[in-house]
């Protein structure tokens, strides 16, 4: 996974480059390059680490000036994070210079062709295959070569590519991974996300498979692989620049974090009316299926968007009294059990862009089983994958770890959840007006519940300081809501931060409670909350440091754990939001207080296009 931007136009290429690969290093941050062209000559520079690190060795040791480049912010999947296998990559004379997301499936085939060919591979990626294929199948006419070459490739990727017998063209190339065209006034770019394009125009058109991009200074061609000329529908980008910017935070991460009242109530809003819920967008669905005649409904994702799945898995499941399965998308694309028609698949992706996932998406349209898509990326390849797409409308998120996707997916699960029980008369019916009614007042909830926790966070993220382990229980939506808070402690803090099963601890993992080991307790589902005191108790008696979250005037969990977090009481299938809420912000403050970089934690990227 890695970001790729392109320029050509009147002004210096180099700033533009850097600024948006600034804005895609969310993709990736191992190391960053650009390759810059005057017309006549083209000059490469590369760096491991992030964009500020190239900046700087461009700024101590210039290159050329051009007004036209190709840039790359490089999360490794094919070789170590070195300055040999950053990107751009190019053959050993450097004729062809190439910037590459996603993966060549089969370049280890294609690379024992070329060495028995002769070519002098100096990299571990996959990519140099690229330019050491246009070489091989150079005509002279790089947008030609590009044609020849590109049938050979086989995978999800996006190109950028120059040749330096032709230092005036930009090649652009899409298949199942996202390339954007940016039109400027008598300026053009090429980027993978419109986050970097914003400061420079609204006006794209995103490459779809078997399309080319050729920049030239004053034009853009938009061909088929036959070489006709498309006409681009060009699109006004709907974000704004503010959506993109810090404002007055510190990180992304607090931003997202804090946005979360207004983004659920993006996610509601048309959705939810006095008495119920409406979802026009699956109004087709509902023409051609009915819900109680699937044999399987399973949820597929991953990450943070697969523990979304088992909150909307729980719920659904009680509301609908038909079983619903979960799996993480890199294992139900191997191993599923029984699919055909009867199966439908619910597919979580934020980013709509996770390779696992749109694997998973191609593995249940093998079978021929409808899909729907929960995505934030409304065009994103997922939602023009799914047969329908629900979008989360959570606005960008770019920080790495998820918080703003948690809580909007969960909420498109429940609206989903109330739809189908609807539609099925489930034994959840009774639950609907009480839900509905709740909703309405839920990122007013999450509002408060953000008020009254951040402080009290922030001091008890001071005490984890110094701990390399923690462990989260709960039962129940607890449980599935702990998952999620030891993954931000992990991602964040890299803390060593464990979920349990309330109960469950005694059968093994209460061997590693010694005084002080510092404990979360969730007990925000009141039908669970005698027996997760119970397990509290357990922990005490072993001297943890217990740490409760619960609901205000909550005085039994109160009395027993050493701090205590309130938080609103609301219908409990709510909960694991306004709870998520807490641990987001301990996550954060941890990471802070340790002096880790939170929007970028080392070793991941946002949404990672490699399997
Ligand atoms: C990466 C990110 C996670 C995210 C997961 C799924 O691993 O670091 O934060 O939850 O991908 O991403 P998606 O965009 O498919 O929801």
């Amino acid at each position: 996974m890695s970001g790729i931007v392109g320029y050509i136009g009147n002004s210096s290429a180099q700033p533009i480059l850097l600024d948006c690969l600034t804005h895609l290093d969310y993709r990736g941050y191992d190391s960053a390059g650009v390759a810059i062209s005057n017309l006549e000559k083209i000059e490469l520079r590369k760096e491991t680490g992030r964009i500020e690190d190239l900046d700087a060795s461009l700024q101590i040791d210039p290159i050329l000036e051009g007004h036209l480049g190709i840039g790359h912010t490089r999360w490794a999947s094919h070789g170590a994070p070195t300055i040999l296998n950053a990107h751009p990559i190019t053959d050993e004379k450097e004729r062809f210079i190439v910037v590459h997301n996603g993966i060549i499936e089969n370049y280890l085939k294609l690379k024992s062709h070329l060495i028995s060919q002769g070519y002098l591979f100096v990299t571990d990626t996959d990519t140099e295959v690229i330019p050491h294929l246009l070489v091989e199948y150079d005509t002279g006419d790089v947008e030609e070569t590009v044609r020849k070459v590109l049938p050979m490739l086989k995978g999800s990727f996006a190109l950028a590519i120059m040749s330096r017998n032709q230092p005036d063209t930009i090649i652009g190339i899409s298949q199942e991974n996202p390339l954007i065209v940016g039109f400027g006034n008598n300026e053009a770019f090429l980027s993978s996300d419109i986050a970097a394009l914003l400061s420079y125009t609204k006006e794209i058109h995103p490459i779809k498979n078997g399309e080319i991009a050729v920049l030239r200074p004053g034009e853009v061609k938009i061909k088929t692989i036959a070489g006709d000329t498309i006409h681009p529908k060009k699109r006004i980008i709907e974000w704004h620049e503010d959506d993109f910017s810090l404002q007055d935070y510190d990180h992304y991460m607090l931003k997202e974090i804090m946005e979360q009242p207004a983004a659920l109530k993006n996610t509601l809003k048309g959705r939810l009316t006095e008495t119920g819920v409406q979802l026009p967008e699956l109004d087709s669905f509902f023409e051609e299926h009915d819900v109680s005649q699937f044999r399987r409904i399973i949820i597929v994702a991953n990450g943070t968007s697969y523990h979304s799945g088992l909150i909307g898995k729980k719920v659904m499941e009680t509301m609908l009294d038909i079983p619903i399965e979960t799996a993480v998308s890199s294992e139900f694309c191997c191993e599923h059990g029984p699919l055909n028609e009867k199966a439908l698949i619910l597919i979580i992706s934020q980013s709509g862009e996770t390779a696992d996932t749109l694997s998973a998406w191609s593995e249940a349209k093998r079978y021929g089983c409808p899909t729907i898509a929960i995505t934030n990326k409304r065009r994103g390849n997922l939602a023009r994958k799914a047969d329908y797409t629900i979008c989360t409308n959570a606005g960008p998120e770019l920080a790495v770890p998820a918080t703003k996707a948690y809580t909007t997916q969960i909420t498109v699960l429940l609206l989903l959840s109330i739809l189908f029980t609807e539609k099925t008369q489930g034994p959840g019916l009774n639950r609907v007006p009480d839900m509905i009614k709740e909703l309405h007042q839920l990122p007013e909830e999450v509002d408060k519940t953000l008020i009254m926790t951040q402080d009290a966070i922030d001091q008890f993220a001071q005490v984890t300081e110094d701990q390399q382990s923690l462990f989260l229980i709960g039962r129940g939506l607890d449980y599935v809501l702990a998952l999620e808070g030891a993954l931000k402690l992990q991602e964040v803090a890299y803390l060593h931060a464990d979920a349990y099963a309330a109960g469950e601890m005694k059968h093994g993992t209460m061997a590693l409670i010694t005084p002080g080991v510092p404990v979360i307790a969730l007990s925000t589902q009141k039908h669970l909350r005698e027996k997760t005191i119970n397990n509290i108790k357990e922990l005490k008696a072993r001297d943890a440091f217990v740490v409760g979250v619960t609901t205000i005037g909550d005085d039994e969990v109160s009395e027993i754990v050493d701090e205590v977090m309130y938080i609103p009481e609301a219908h409990p299938y709510l909960m694991p939001i306004i709870a998520a809420i807490p641990l987001q912000l301990l996550a954060y403050y941890a990471g802070t207080v340790r002096g880790y970089n939170v929007d970028r934690p080392r070793n991941l990227a946002k949404s990672l296009t490699v399997e």
